[in-house]
This record gives structure tokens, C-alpha cells and sequence, in this order.
């Protein structure tokens, strides 16, 4: 077998995507496009990787890093010119160029084996990845003539009107002899409607020169699916979520509206745990056994034990043990921990919190940088005080401590083991273990007081 060298093309800006964002770098379901191309090529053995930047680049290789060779289009003048970018890079490399586009997703290893087998047991110079799809609109199509025989590809663009029924289209993945590419590049002219360089002339010109072009068809055309559009990434972003769905649902997880739930995969989701409507769940996040998870929550980089209650609510980078019940509306921010049988309720935001075990925030509440004990109760309405406008502090709360409505703990602080607050207070003191802080004014009643503003 001969050696391989693959070539990434990802120069382009995506002009349809409309978008400054450069098109290979959208999102797909929780990773950029291009990184399912370079996630493909990792699990297949090659000499060289190469990956042809161009417009922002600087974000493409901010994103990749070096684990990959870059070569640098700086006027995108067309697939062709983009290869011929690579020309020194190969300069010494022997062996066979397999060609990729940083728009084609889901080409996977297997389909690229059996094109460079093909390729080389028939000892072709060029041959390509086809596939045959019911609406070609937008792909090149491949021309052949009544036998059969390829004689070229013809852009979208540039198709006449009795070529547009053909459905045979060029997946835009070759594989090439290195010398033959090179050599077959500097003939291309840039004679079309777009004025570009197109790369997949190259066919035309290896034919007239007597050479054998081969191709492959695709025996599942949502591989081979390239994405040149915010409705192509749209539709492409569906197929992983749909995707990601079923594996799960053959896992034992209840989905209930699979057309309404997200879920990117990597997400890990224990059996007999139901997934309800509307809930988006992102980036390795993993949920244990038997949980209740949505309607209408969002879970990131989220670490869920088994039996917990979520409902309406946003877990970003937190853990939360076993039997815990989270919501409606609740926010836990990054570093938060809830331990087994806690409770959250409505409106309360966690930040950076440790909460212990049994522990309850029923309503209305911000913890921000607390450690808070076991069976503590913290009444509607708490607010930690954690920020003076300069620095974080910490708030410390003991293990059975009660906290009354409405009280504001000004950190630094501490509540020791057993004690209450009365509601309303201001606790800007440290409290000793079993004892009550009532931090208010106290009340004064008036008599008569309103008999005689209206007597004025
Ligand atoms: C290309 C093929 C088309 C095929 C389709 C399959 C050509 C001329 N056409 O069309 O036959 O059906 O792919 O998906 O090759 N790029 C550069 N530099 C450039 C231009 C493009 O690096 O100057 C990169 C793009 O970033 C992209 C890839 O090449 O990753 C393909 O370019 P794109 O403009 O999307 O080509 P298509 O019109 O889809
Ligand atoms: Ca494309």
C-alpha cells in the first residue's frame, strides 16, 4: 500500500452561510464542523495531515492547534488553487493525496478505506467519491457518456438545462496520484461562470491525457452530505440530535418528543430516566438512573446521580447527587455541588456552592460562594452577600443551621452548627453554634396613627 497524505480544504468563507463567521467553524451539534472532518481522520492511519486555511485563519488555527501541517490560500481563488497551496508542503511525499472538504461532516473512516482500496488496486490516477441523491441541486454532477464512462464534472453554476436532471453528483472527496495532481493543477484555467479555479476539472484534463479516473458510489448519502448553508447546517445539526436520540432511546431512556429535545452526543443518560419536551442537553454532560429531566431545561457540562427531579431549569458545570430535586426555574452556575436529597426550588440561583446533604432552598435565593452543611434550611428569600465590588467572599453555614425569610448574610461569614436567624435580618456577624441572631430593627406600633392622618 502506498503511503497517503490528506488534504483538508477549509480556506473558503462559506460566502452562503452569509455569515463573517468563517463557515467551517459553525457549530454542529456541539462541535465546529471541521472538527468532525479532523475527529474522522484521527482514527485513520496517514503519513500526512494538511489543512488549507485562509479567510481568518488565525481562528482555524487558534481552534486546531499543531497537530496538524497548515497551508496558507491567500486569495480564495477555487478548490484547485487551494490544493495547489499544498504543493511544497508534499514536495518530497510519495504515496497517494486524499482530498477532503472541511464542509463534509460525516465521511466516515469506512466509506474513505474503500476508496483508497479501490484507488489503488485499479491503480487509477484519480478516483472520487459519487453518490446518486434525489435532489442534486447545489453539488457538481458527473457527466458520462452512454456507456457509462465519466467524462468530467460540471459545476451547479455552470449545468446546462438538459444536464440538470442528472443525479449522480461529485461528493467533492478524491483520492489522488501525488505526481499526477500536481502536475493535471497547473493546467487548470479558471474559464467559468464564477471565475474560479475549480479542482473538480482536474477529471477532464487527467481523461484527455488518456489517464483512468475511477469513482465509488455512496451507499449512504448522509455521509457524504456537504453543508453550504444555514439551512444545510440546520438540517445537519438535526441528523446528530436525531442520531444521538435513538442510540439512547435503545439504551432504555425515555424521550418524549424526540422532535423537540437536543441532546449532543457524548451526553451520557442512565436507563429509565425520562427526558421531557423542550430540554437541550449539551457538552459531556452525564445523568444517572431514573431521573425526571425537563420540560424546558438546559444542561451543561452537568454531573446528575440517579433520581433527581430537574424541571424548567439551567445547570451549567455542577454535580448534583442522588434524589435531588431541582426547580422550576432554578440556576446552578459553574462549581456548584448539591449533595443527595437536597432540594432547590423556584427562582434560586447556585453559584460556586457546596450544598450539603437534605438541605433546602425552596424559593427566591442566591448562594454564591457558600459552604452550606447538611439538613440546613434556608428561608425564601436569602441572599448571600458574597461581592464587596472588589473580592469574593465566602459564606460558611453549618450543619442544621435554620435561616429565617429574607435575610441578607453579608460575607465573610459564619453560621455555626444548630443556630437560627430570625427573618429579616442582616447577619453581618459570625453566629455561635445552637444560638438565635436577630438582626433588624425592632418593630414599633403607632396607635391611633392612621385615625389621625386622615383627620388632617
Ligand atoms: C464543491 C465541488 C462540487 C461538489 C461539492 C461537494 C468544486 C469546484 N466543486 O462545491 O463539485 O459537488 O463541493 O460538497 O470543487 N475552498 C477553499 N478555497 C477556495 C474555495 C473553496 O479552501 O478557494 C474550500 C471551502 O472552504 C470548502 C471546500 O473547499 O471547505 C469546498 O468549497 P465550496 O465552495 O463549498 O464548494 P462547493 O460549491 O460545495
Ligand atoms: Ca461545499
Amino acid at each position: 500500500m502506498k503511503e497517503t497524505a490528506v488534504v483538508i480544504m477549509a480556506a473558503g468563507k462559506g460566502k452562503r452561510m452569509k455569515s463573517d463567521l468563517p463557515k467551517v467553524l459553525h457549530n454542529l451539534a456541539g462541535k465546529p464542523i471541521l472538527n468532525y472532518v479532523l475527529d474522522t481522520i484521527n482514527h485513520f492511519e496517514v503519513k500526512r495531515k494538511i489543512i488549507i486555511v485562509g479567510y481568518k485563519s488565525e481562528k482555524i488555527r487558534e481552534l486546531i492547534g499543531d497537530k496538524i501541517e497548515y497551508a496558507e490560500q491567500k486569495e480564495q481563488l477555487g478548490t484547485a488553487h487551494a490544493v495547489l497551496q499544498t504543493k511544497e508542503l508534499l514536495s518530497d511525499f510519495k504515496g497517494n493525496v486524499l482530498i477532503l472538504s472541511g464542509d463534509v461532516p460525516f465521511l466516515t473512516v469506512k466509506i474513505l478505506k474503500r476508496l483508497l482500496k479501490y484507488h489503488q488496486s485499479n491503480n487509477f490516477c484519480c478516483t472520487l467519491i459519487s453518490a446518486i441523491l434525489k435532489n442534486p441541486q447545489g453539488y457538481g454532477r458527473i457527466i458520462r457518456d452512454k456507456e457509462g464512462k465519466m467524462e468530467g464534472i460540471i459545476e451547479e453554476v455552470d449545468l446546462p438545462v438538459d444536464k440538470k436532471l442528472i443525479t449522480e453528483i461529485n461528493t467533492g472527496i478524491y483520492c489522488f496520484d501525488k505526481e499526477k495532481l500536481f502536475q493535471a493543477l497547473e493546467k487548470i484555467v479558471p474559464e467559468n461562470k464564477q471565475g474560479e479555479y475549480y479542482l473538480t476539472d482536474l477529471v477532464k484534463i487527467l481523461l484527455k491525457e488518456g489517464l483512468e479516473v475511477g469513482s465509488i458510489i455512496a451507499k449512504d448519502n448522509s455521509e457524504i452530505l456537504g453543508i453550504n448553508t444555514q439551512l444545510d447546517l440546520a438540517n445537519a445539526s438535526k441528523k446528530v440530535y436525531q442520531r444521538m436520540i435513538q442510540k439512547l432511546m435503545f439504551q432504555g431512556v425515555s424521550i418524549i418528543d424526540p422532535n423537540s429535545t437536543f441532546i449532543e452526543p457524548g451526553v451520557k443518560i442512565g436507563q429509565d430516566t425520562i427526558i421531557y419536551p423542550f430540554t437541550i442537553i449539551e457538552k459531556g454532560t452525564k445523568i444517572g438512573k431514573s431521573c425526571l429531566i425537563g420540560p424546558y431545561s438546559h444542561l451543561i457540562d452537568a454531573n446528575i446521580g440517579n433520581g433527581v427531579k430537574i424541571w424548567a431549569s439551567i445547570i451549567e458545570g455542577s454535580t448534583v447527587k442522588e434524589r435531588v430535586n431541582i426547580g422550576p426555574y432554578a440556576h446552578l452556575r459553574p462549581e456548584t455541588i448539591v449533595k443527595k436529597g437536597a432540594k432547590i426550588g423556584n427562582f434560586v440561583e447556585l453559584k460556586k456552592t457546596i450544598l450539603g446533604e437534605g438541605s433546602k432552598a425552596s424559593h427566591l435565593t442566591y448562594l454564591g460562594d457558600a459552604v452550606i452543611g447538611k439538613q440546613v434550611n434556608i428561608g425564601a428569600g436569602t441572599i448571600t452577600c458574597n461581592y464587596n465590588g472588589q473580592k469574593k467572599n465566602k459564606t460558611v453555614i453549618e450543619e442544621g443551621v435554620f435561616i429565617g425569610s429574607n435575610n441578607s448574610l453579608v460575607a465573610p461569614v459564619k453560621l455555626g452548627k444548630g443556630s437560627y436567624t430570625g427573618a429579616g435580618s442582616t447577619i453581618t456577624e459570625d453566629v455561635p453554634p445552637d444560638s438565635l441572631a436577630i438582626a433588624r430593627s425592632k418593630q414599633r406600633n403607632i396607635k391611633g396613627w392612621s385615625k389621625r392622618r386622615k383627620r388632617t
